[in-house]
């Protein structure tokens, strides 16, 4: 079976939901364009980017992403996004126990709303803050097993895991 046979082209939907100031868009900044913002301005409702990467069987997929605003007040937009999306990124901030919780709430709220098949990755962000880590990794990777996500830490700044985590989410697609 050679791989050569196998290459096809994948498209695929993605949204990034989490609390406001987790690093959402800075994940996709470095993902998309290899740069880092620290002065990085919220999201207003949603914005879109793609990115394609080729993986080593020479599949290559596209990834277009809807990188949602976490502010509480455009919390009833998020259904727009997250339906017919193949795949949910939910993103908190390694730092911050209240964005593990507002996690936990996105998480639950795909497993109501969001699409059965859905792929869903669990991110802790800021990893290179580790100094000031206020949720272990453990508790993130329990969490995530519990609830059939992919887990990883990563950092935007750093650029640490970045690609790794699209990377692992396209060899989960179905
Ligand atoms: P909303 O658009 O309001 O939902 O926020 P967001 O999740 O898109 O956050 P954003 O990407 O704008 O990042 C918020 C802040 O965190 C910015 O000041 C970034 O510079 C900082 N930041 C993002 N990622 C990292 C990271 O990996 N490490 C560190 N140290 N700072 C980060
Ligand atoms: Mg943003």
């Amino acid at each position: 079976n050679s791989g050569a046979t196998d290459a096809k082209n994948l498209r695929v939907k993605l949204v990034l939901l989490g609390d406001s100031g987790v690093g959402k868009s800075c994940i996709v900044l470095r993902f998309v364009r290899g740069q880092f913002d620290p002065t990085s301005k919220v999201t207003i409702g949603a914005s879109f980017l793609s990115q394609t990467i080729a993986l080593q069987d020479s599949t290559t997929v596209k990834f277009e992403i809807w990188d949602t605003a976490g502010q509480e007040r455009y919390a009833a937009l998020a259904p727009l996004y997250y339906r017919g999306a193949s795949v949910a990124v939910v993103v908190y901030d390694i730092t911050s126990p209240e964005s593990f919780q507002k996690a936990q709430y996105w998480v639950k709220e795909l497993q109501k709303h969001g699409s059965p098949d859905m792929v869903m990755a669990l991110v802790g962000n800021k990893a290179d803050l580790l100094e000031n880590r206020e949720v272990s990794d453990q508790d993130g990777m329990e969490y995530a097993e519990k609830n059939r996500m992919f887990f990883i830490e990563t950092s935007a700044k750093t650029a640490d895991n970045i690609n790794q985590l699209f990377e692992e989410i396209a060899k989960r697609l179905p």
